[in-house]
C-alpha cells in the first residue's frame, strides 16, 4: 500500500513536470519563434537528435548557461543549440532557426557614427527593446540631414532590428567628422558649449534638438511646469535672469535633466528632447556669470 502511494506521488510529480515543460515549450513564458527563413544560426555548441521541435526547445530552455536559440531539422530531428552570446547566420541546410525575444545577430550599423546603448550593455544577446543610438558629428549630421538614428531590437518579431535608417542608404562622413572634431577643439568657447555635464549654466544659442527638431519658446510654457522643475521655485525662477522670455527657444537645462534640452512639437503633442551641446574645450579663462564662478 505504502509503495503504491509512493509510486502515485512520483507519477504525479512527473506529470506536473511534463505539464510544466509543455507549457514552457508551447505557449508558456519561454516561447521560441521561428526566425530567418532560409538561414540558421552558425555558433552551435551541441548537436543531438530529438524527436520533436518541442523537445529541442525544452533542451534549449533547460541548459546552463542558458541557450539563446536553436536550429531544428524536421527530416532527421537534428537539434543544434546556440549558447554563444552573438551568432552569425549561415545557409539553412534543411534547418529552421528559433529564438526567444532576443537579438543575437548584429545590429545595423553606420560607419563613422558614434553608437551608444540604451536598455542593454552592447553585449549579445540584446534584449527585446534594447536600443542603439547613432550620432554623426559631421557639421550637417547624417547624409539624410538628421543628427540621430536609432536601431531597436524588436519585441514582436524574432531576432529583428527595427531601425530609423536603411544600412548603406545613410552615411556619416569620416573626413567631415575629423574636420568637425578638429574645429570643435578650437571653436567651442563658452557660451556656445557647456562647462558641466548637466549644462545648467549653458546660455548659448543652439535652438535644435539632437534629432534636428526646432525648439519651442520657453516663455510659451508649452508643457506647463513639468515634474522635474522644482516645486518651490516659480517657472521663470528656473532661468538665469529669472525670466523665461529672454531664453527664447534656446536649449537650456532649467530643470533636473541630464543635459540641456527643450520642448518640441510632436504628433503626440508637446514633448521634450535633448540637445547635443558640446563640452567646452577652451576653459583657460575663469568664467563668471551673475556673480557665480562657473
Ligand atoms: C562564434 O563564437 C566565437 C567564439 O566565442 C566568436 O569569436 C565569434 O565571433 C562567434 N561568431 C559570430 C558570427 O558571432
Ligand atoms: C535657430 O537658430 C538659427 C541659427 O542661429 C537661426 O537662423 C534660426 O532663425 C533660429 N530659429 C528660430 C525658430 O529661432
Ligand atoms: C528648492 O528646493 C530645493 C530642494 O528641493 C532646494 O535645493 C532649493 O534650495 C530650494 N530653492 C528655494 C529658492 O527655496
Amino acid at each position: 500500500m505504502e509503495s503504491l502511494w509512493k509510486t502515485r506521488k512520483t507519477v504525479t510529480a512527473i506529470a506536473l513536470i511534463l505539464l510544466f515543460l509543455h507549457g514552457v515549450a508551447s505557449n508558456g513564458f519561454v516561447s521560441h519563434y521561428a526566425a530567418h527563413p532560409g538561414m540558421r544560426y552558425s555558433n552551435v555548441s551541441s548537436e543531438t537528435a530529438e524527436p520533436t521541435l518541442g523537445v529541442c526547445g525544452i533542451k534549449c530552455v533547460m541548459q546552463t548557461p542558458p541557450c539563446y536559440a536553436f536550429n531544428y531539422r524536421e527530416s532527421d530531428g537534428s537539434c543544434q543549440l546556440v549558447i554563444n552570446g552573438r551568432s552569425g547566420l549561415v545557409e539553412a541546410n534543411g534547418f529552421k532557426s528559433y529564438v526567444q525575444r532576443l537579438c543575437l545577430t548584429e545590429h545595423p550599423d553606420i560607419a563613422n557614427a558614434r553608437a551608444s546603448f540604451d536598455g542593454w550593455s552592447g553585449e549579445y544577446p540584446a534584449p527585446a527593446g534594447g536600443k542603439v543610438s547613432f550620432r554623426c558629428e559631421a557639421a550637417n549630421g547624417f547624409s539624410d540631414g538628421s543628427f540621430l538614428h536609432v536601431a531597436t531590437c524588436s519585441s514582436v518579431s524574432p531576432d529583428t532590428w527595427c531601425s530609423s535608417f536603411q544600412e548603406d542608404a545613410v552615411h556619416c562622413e569620416q573626413s567631415q567628422v575629423s574636420r568637425a572634431t578638429a574645429r570643435i577643439q578650437t571653436d567651442h568657447k563658452y557660451p556656445e558649449c557647456r562647462l558641466t555635464e548637466k549644462g545648467r549654466e549653458y546660455i548659448g544659442r543652439a535652438n535644435k534638438t539632437e534629432s534636428g527638431k526646432e525648439c519651442l519658446r520657453w516663455d510659451s510654457q508649452p508643457n506647463g511646469k513639468p515634474d522635474d522643475f522644482f516645486p518651490n521655485v516659480t517657472y521663470d525662477g528656473h532661468f538665469t535672469n529669472l525670466d523665461a522670455w529672454s531664453h527664447k527657444n534656446y536649449c537650456r537645462n532649467p530643470s533636473g535633466k541630464e543635459r540641456p534640452w527643450c520642448f518640441v512639437s510632436h504628433q503626440m503633442g508637446v514633448q521634450w528632447e535633448y540637445c547635443d551641446i558640446p563640452m567646452c574645450t577652451d576653459t583657460s579663462k575663469t568664467l563668471t556669470y551673475a556673480g557665480f564662478s562657473l
